[in-house]
């Protein structure tokens, strides 16, 4: 079987495992769409509490349904006590995702529903509860690693502005406000990726939600599948200047075979739709931001590989993490924060899976022996 086994080599590409209604993904024409509803449409004019009813019950809400998701989600952004103290002993320099897991699985433990996990209706508030948590962690960890003091979240703001408003510690603004909701739109959900498998892996065991998004976090961190938008960043860092993106993408790329993080998907083999839209926001907001250093190096790299034959031959283009990195970073984040902020966005995807999946049957593939043929046990002293 070559160089890697079939488990590695086959990555489960192409393998159906789950009937799914939340999200159609087409990878050849690069379109997505969440229950029916185009992706560019509810980006631009959907807050991230309609996409959250949505992916939930399967429609869009009304206005007063909307209301009382938004409040649930507000009021669930406030971190007990015992987080905080939790997040206040780590160590300042740990990373944002290790801390996230490890707050995540903290807080199951002071959440009532959090061990019923074949009870509908428990899973889903713990769901929606973690929505609001995991922006909570997010943003607290971020002020409290640099010494400043944790801002509470506001009962009448809705999640992407109480981020904005808990990170920040200012009033949110419309553009922030508006390109965070955008972004947790785009990112919500997307079908059997990578940490949505291992959610729905954990859930398939009976296990409960808390295990299922704590499994999500930490699949989200690799470098292949969430944590490539802050690698991302690294590069775009790494490269400084416009000037220097040729001579970067011969030496490093060409003659150095590095991978180009934030270009290349699994599923997508055309431009993904999600990208587009972000470099759309990415490339306003950086202009009214008067900061353009990070677009241009983004573009011009992206350019430099869509006429490079090899990017070409394989249909290598810029997925969701790529322009994101550029948008998040003009609005300020620091670049070990973008990951975890993905996982503010797809917790409620985790969920809706997880819920989906409760009471299914055990996943459970099977390897192809490569080992030895049996053999007698030798006694440790004949050894
Ligand atoms: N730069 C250069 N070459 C690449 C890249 C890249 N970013 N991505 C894939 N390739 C090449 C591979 O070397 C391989 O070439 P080969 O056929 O000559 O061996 C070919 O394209 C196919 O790549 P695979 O790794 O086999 O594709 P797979 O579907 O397993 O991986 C993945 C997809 C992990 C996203 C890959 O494209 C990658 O590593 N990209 C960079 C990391 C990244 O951006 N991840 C985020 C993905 S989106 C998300 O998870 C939210």
């Amino acid at each position: 079987m070559g160089r890697r086994n079939m488990a590695e080599s086959g990555g489960l590409a192409g393998t159906e495992v789950a009937e799914i209604s939340t999200c159609l993904i087409d990878g050849e024409q690069g379109r997505l769409s969440y229950a029916g509803y185009d992706i560019e449409t509810l980006a631009e004019q959907a807050q991230f509490e309609e996409v959250c009813c949505l992916l939930l019950n399967g429609e869009l809400p009304n206005a007063a349904q909307l209301e009382a998701l938004r409040q649930e989600i507000a009021q669930s952004a406030v971190l007990p006590a015992e987080i905080r103290s939790l997040l206040a002993a780590l160590p300042q320099d740990a990373d944002p995702m290790a801390v996230l897991r490890t707050a995540v699985s903290a807080y199951g433990l002071y959440d009532e529903d959090a061990e019923l996990p074949l009870d509908r209706e428990a899973m889903r508030r713990v769901v929606i509860r973690l929505c609001g948590q995991v922006a909570a962690i997010t943003a607290a960890w971020a002020r409290i690693r640099n010494g400043q003091a944790v801002v509470a979240a506001r009962a009448d703001l809705t999640l992407a502005a109480n981020f904005v408003a808990i990170l920040f510690d200012r009033e949110p603004d419309a553009t922030t406000t508006s390109a965070i909701n955008s972004y947790l739109v785009l990112l919500a959900e997307h079908g059997l990726n990578a940490s949505t498998f291992a959610a729905r892996v954990i859930t398939a065991t009976g296990s409960d939600v808390v295990s299922a998004v704590v499994g999500g976090i930490g699949t989200l961190k690799g470098p292949a599948h969430g944590g490539a938008n802050s690698e991302a960043m690294r590069m775009f860092q790494e490269i400084g200047a416009v000037e220097n993106v040729d001579s970067w993408f011969e030496r490093e790329v060409k003659q150095g075979g590095r991978r180009i993080m934030g270009i290349g998907h699994r599923v997508y083999k055309a431009p993904d739709p999600r990208a587009a839209i972000l470099q759309r926001h990415a490339d306003a907001l950086s202009r009214q931001l008067g900061e353009r250093r990070w677009y241009e190096i983004a573009t011009a790299l992206a350019e430099k590989a869509a006429a490079d034959e090899y990017f070409i031959q394989r249909r290598l283009f810029p997925n969701v993490d790529y322009y994101s990195a550029v948008l998040l970073a003009s609005l300020g984040l620091a670049s070990d924060l973008f990951t975890p902020l993905f996982a503010v966005a797809r917790t409620i995807g985790w969920g809706v899976h997880a819920i989906a999946q409760r009471g299914g049957r055990l996943i459970r593939p099977k390897g192809r022996y490569v080992g030895p043929a049996p053999r007698p046990f030798i006694p440790l002293a004949e050894r």
